[in-house]
């Protein structure tokens, strides 16, 4: 029976793919159940009482499903309500903010690293205390980006409207001497070619999705809450949708590569 619990993926809308096509990648006996809160995105310009409470319920709902841990892939509901989750639930509980910024402190060569993402992620700081902690004489550049997910979660990132977008939001931290950059909301890996364009070849972008994808194996493999999947299992994902199922389908298939079942759910306060 624990054999079958699953791994809860959750996110604000369609970013958090970015994570779970890494765990998928470096799980794939693994079945996923994502949870994307699209009616209600992007979190990044809410408060934190709304965060709070739109994060809770999506964690009580895939809580209805045995679960083996829970990935908080949106950075954003990660910096309000992590600590509290992990509070919450009996299982391992992993966050993108923690994994991002070791890579990122693993890759810099000059100290001085960049961070983008929502306001809110911005505001709160986690990712410079975080950063901080773990080296403490780095310099670190923050900027809040609020009109890249939009971009995405309106299936427009290939479009010059976006690459026109990332140029103008970029501006400020293009003239500074970075030469690592976080994408500290789980939508921008998905802007990742324009982003790169516009820092150019020599800053090395972060996505927090390999590097938490690996906490999760590790955490898997030693069996903390319960075993591994069978080897050769063949997992069946179910994704979880509160806006548009199609939308959501389409966007998904396009970047994990493959045919997602995909069923609406409107989240409710219970
Ligand atoms: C958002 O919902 O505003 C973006 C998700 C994130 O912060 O990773």
């Amino acid at each position: 029976m624990s054999r079958e619990r699953a791994i809860a993926v959750i996110d604000s809308g369609v970013g958090g793919l970015t994570v779970a096509k890494e765990v998928m990648r470096q799980l794939p006996e693994e079945r996923i159940i994502y949870v994307g809160d699209n009616a209600r995105c992007p979190y990044g310009s809410k408060s934190p009482e709304e965060i709070r409470e739109y994060s809770f319920q999506m964690i009580d709902f895939v809580k209805n499903t045995p679960l083996k841990a829970l990935v908080i892939a949106c950075n954003t509901a990660t910096a309000v309500v992590l600590e509290e989750a992990k509070a919450y639930l009996p299982l391992p509980v992993i966050g993108v903010i923690e994994p991002g910024a070791r890579a990122a402190v693993a890759a810099t060569r000059t100290g001085h690293v960049g961070v983008i993402g929502t306001e809110m992620t911005i505001r709160t700081k986690a990712y410079e205390r975080e950063l901080l902690r773990v080296q403490p004489n780095l310099t670190v550049s923050g900027l809040a980006c609020p009109a890249f997910v939009p971009l995405v979660e309106n299936h427009m990132a290939d479009s010059e409207e976006a690459r026109r977008v990332v140029r103008d939001t970029l501006a400020p931290l293009v003239s500074q001497e970075l030469d690592t950059l976080i994408l500290g909301c789980t939508h921008y890996p998905l802007l990742a070619p324009l982003i790169q364009e516009v820092m150019g070849e020599k800053v090395t972008l972060i996505s927090s999705a390999e590097e938490t994808a690996r906490e999760l194996a590790q955490r898997i493999a030693a069996g903390e809450h319960a075993p591994a999947a069978a080897p050769f299992a063949a997992p069946q994902h179910l994704f979880v949708t509160s806006g548009d199922a199609d939308r959501f389908r389409s966007i998904a298939e396009e970047w994990l590569n493959c045919e997602v079942r995909v069923q609406q759910h409107t989240l409710e306060t219970s």
